[in-house]
């Protein structure tokens, strides 16, 4: 955009004579009214403004290089400037659903094409790359995949100076066609890779209030905690949890997928300056307060050093949490308190039942006085994601 004409106007009259010219609708609407270099406010003018403004103003007309407005536009609106109005209509429902962000990548809920690519979705890489400019990369999301539940992501676009997608993307390096990434998330900064390790930021409400819950217990037994968390992923909550001065006094971070251990040890505050291991068999105590694993949780207890040592114990394991929880309960302390908190995903007609089912798992170490339960949100049309807290006090009595 070259020069366009702007009315310069001694700063102190600015607010007065941005009204004035506004009353007229003389003022541009499309770029910025801004400060000259001395003293003055430049006000942008449309053509409608004549080029002899009234005496009653005070100042003059110049020509000087606009600034845009910089409103971002959302994706929909640059979609249909460049398809046209019913582009989107005609997109499948499923591409045009919403999109996850993890850190700087954009994760688009996608089918494998069979043969057609559907039309446009060209368009829609772009629209969505352009209205976030702080996506490095966007990727098609075929769906979760196996017990480490990790998601099919293939790299749709990358932004280097600008967007690469299609064929062109093959001629991308591998440093630029990757997933790794880093979100922020109430201070702390957790590296994963969406591709490699399960990870929903959609969890951070949860972690908060896991902390709130635990910062409770420890003032209740008045001494830090001993912490374990044997589907740890990347150590979301393990991060949240070392983030505490004095929360956690022992904490053991666990994960089934190898691919966790890199990340478990740039993301939890007392490993980041600790080299990983090649590889971890079984746990491996990393420092007198950190132990890590990289094996199935169910065998956690078969370590008798393990058995009776845990205060707290994170079962994030939604599609299985209540198979588990029965060979885990044994490393909780009998002699005080236990917390478990977990989640599950149940049928709807038996989230009723739950409190009785966990009573049964703890061998009569709590009652439905000591579970809280809270349906977080309709997993599917049959089935609901249950969050519990269950505490537990004394040793089993075999009910
Ligand atoms: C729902 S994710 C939760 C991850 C993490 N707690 C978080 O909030 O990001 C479940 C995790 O359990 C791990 N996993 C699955 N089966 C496992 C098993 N038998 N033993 C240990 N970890 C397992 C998966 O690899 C995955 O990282």
């Amino acid at each position: 955009m070259g020069p366009m004409r702007h009315f310069s106007v001694p700063s102190v009259r600015a607010q007065e004579t941005i009204e004035k010219l506004r009353q007229n609708g003389w003022i541009s609407n499309d770029y910025r009214i801004h400060p000259g270099s001395e003293e003055n406010i430049l006000i942008p003018l449309n053509f409608d403004a004549p080029n002899d403004i009234p005496d009653d103003f005070v100042g003059e007309i110049i020509s000087t290089t606009p600034l845009p407005i910089t409103r971002s536009k959302s994706w929909q609106e640059i979609f249909e400037e460049e398809v046209g109005g019913l582009g989107l209509s005609e997109l499948d429902e499923g591409w045009a659903r919403g999109h996850e962000i993890v850190g700087d990548v954009l994760i688009q809920p996608a089918q494998r094409f069979s043969g057609n690519i559907p039309q446009n979705i060209d368009s829609l890489i772009r629209a969505k790359m352009q209205a976030h400019p702080r996506i490095r990369v966007l990727a098609f999301d075929y769906g979760v995949q196996g017990e480490y539940r990790v998601r099919d992501l293939e790299i749709a676009a990358v932004r280097t100076d600008r967007i690469i997608l299609g064929n062109e993307l093959e001629s991308l390096s591998s440093e630029l066609l990757h997933t790794d990434t880093t979100i922020r998330e109430s201070g702390l900064h957790i590296k994963l890779n969406p591709a490699k390790v399960y990870f929903s930021s959609k969890l951070e409400t949860e972690r908060l209030e896991t902390i709130r819950i635990l910062q409770d217990f420890k003032k209740e037994l008045n001494r830090p905690l001993a912490i374990c968390d044997p589907y740890c992923g990347v150590g979301p909550a393990l991060a949240h949890i070392c983030a505490q001065k004095d929360l956690s006094s022992t904490i053991l971070a666990n994960d089934l997928n190898p691919n966790c251990i890199p990340y478990i040890f740039k993301n939890i505050p007392p490993l980041q300056s600790i080299q990983p291991p090649k590889n971890i068999d079984g746990l491996m105590q990393i420092t007198p307060k950190v132990l890590v694993g990289n094996m199935d949780a169910q065998k956690i207890p078969s370590d008798n050093a393990q058995l009776g040592q845990w205060d707290v114990l994170l079962v994030n394991l939604p599609h299985m949490s209540l198979n588990h929880l029965p060979s885990l309960i044994p490393l909780l302390k009998t002699e005080t308190p236990s917390l478990v908190r977990g989640w599950s995903i149940l049928p709807h007609d038996e989230v009723e039942d739950l409190p009785n089912r966990l009573i049964s798992i703890s061998g009569g170490r709590t009652t439905t006085h000591n579970i809280k339960i809270k349906v977080r949100k309709q997993y599917a049309p049959s089935h609901d994601m249950v969050g519990y807290w269950m505490r537990l006090c004394g040793a089993p009595t075999g009910i």
